[in-house]
């Protein structure tokens, strides 16, 4: 027995566990995937840690530098950086990375090469750093498919020729979700061992929900579509009435709505036509946990998961959420553009 009086699971479904076990399901795996996601576990435990003693730690406050945003980058960003760029070069595993931190990309040692290519936001909802609200890490893994030296090209692949793809959350605990192509399986780290247990096996998002989720400060820079739906949800003539929530951390806002059911939305507006949020580490592996719990997302016109990027740091609107909520905003949408 535990010291809270219930039975200790001996048996518990670890993520190493569960990514071994997938590996062995697929016959000629080499193994890589498995190290690489290791890899990338142990860089999200240190950030985990690094989040949680951030205060004691001194690493609040701003860091002195701007990132290629031209936004502030905070000391946990930089640490965050660091550790999932060191983790993953040493894995063996990568060849390329793409770094919400780095302007281009960053090529593996040659002697360090294996053939997977990773993008990342190692530390999403930045802002929220400060005020202890929750905050999260994403990352998209590619295979390169040939066997010439990497290129920025390998990078810029649509979202549906993802291999696998997930976020931790550092919220009221460490939660890691992962999708590699099978549904999306949700992993608690569990502080007493260090280790994330599988506590939510495939999960499914809601067909429809009851919360919208969008910064309604830019209302008046929303295109007339966006205007129109997040109006008929705050007006009873038009149906049932929608709650709002909005954490400003994309992995937060995200995983509530797989969780809860419901509509995140960055849409585009006057000042960024092209919206705020990164297609190729924020948008696309957001979109392919949506898609594979059962949900949709769509930069207004077609599947995220199918722009075909053309640069590393390009930015994408943004609708995801419940199959019948993102379907909702479509329309009318598609009703705007005739
Ligand atoms: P990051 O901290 O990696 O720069 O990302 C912040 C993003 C995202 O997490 C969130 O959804 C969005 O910025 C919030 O933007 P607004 O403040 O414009 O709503
Ligand atoms: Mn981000
Ligand atoms: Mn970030």
């Amino acid at each position: 027995m535990s010291s809270t009086g219930q039975p200790l699971d001996t048996n518990c479904m670890t993520l190493t566990r569960y990514v071994l076990a997938e590996q062995r399901k697929v016959p000629g795996a080499t193994g890589d995937l498995t190290q690489l996601l290791n890899s990338l576990q142990s860089a999200i435990k240190a950030v985990s840690s690094a989040v949680r003693k951030a205060g004691i730690a001194k690493l609040f406050g701003i860091a002195g530098e701007t990132n290629v945003q031209g936004e502030e980058v905070k000391k946990l960003d930089v640490l965050s950086n660091e550790l999932f760029i060191n983790l993953l070069r040493s894995s063996f595993t990568t060849c390329l990375l793409v770094s919400e931190e780095n302007e281009a990309v960053i090529e593996v040692e040659t002697d360090r090469q294996g053939k997977y290519v990773v993008c990342f936001d190692p530390l999403d909802g930045s802002s929220n750093i400060d005020c202890l609200v929750s905050i999260g890490s994403i990352f998209a893994i590619y295979k390169k498919s040939h066997d010439c030296t990497p290129s920025v090209a390998d990078a810029l692949q649509p979202g549906n020729k993802l291999v696998a793809a997930g976020y931790a959350l550092y919220g009221s605990a460490t939660m890691m979700v992962l999708s590699t192509g099978q549904g999306v399986n949700g992993f608690m780290l569990d502080p007493a061992i260090g280790e994330f247990v599988l506590t939510d096996p495939n999960m499914r998002i809601p067909s429809r929900g009851k919360i919208y989720s969008i910064n309604e400060g830019y209302a008046h820079l929303w295109e007339p579509a966006v205007a129109e739906y997040v109006a008929s949800k705050k007006d009873p003539a038009k149906g049932k009435i929608y709650g709002a929530r909005y954490v400003g951390s994309m992995v937060a806002d995200v995983h509530r709505t797989l969780k809860y059911g419901g509509i995140f939305m960055y849409p585009a507006t006057k000042d960024a036509p092209k919206g705020k949020l990164r297609l190729l580490y924020e948008c696309n592996p957001m979109a392919y946990i949506i898609t594979q719990a059962g949900g949709l997302a769509s930069n207004g016109k077609i599947p995220t998961l199918d722009i075909v990027p053309d640069s590393i740091h390009q930015r994408a609107p943004i609708f995801l959420g419940s199959k019948d909520d993102v379907q909702d905003v479509l329309d009318i949408i598609k009703k705007h553009s005739v």
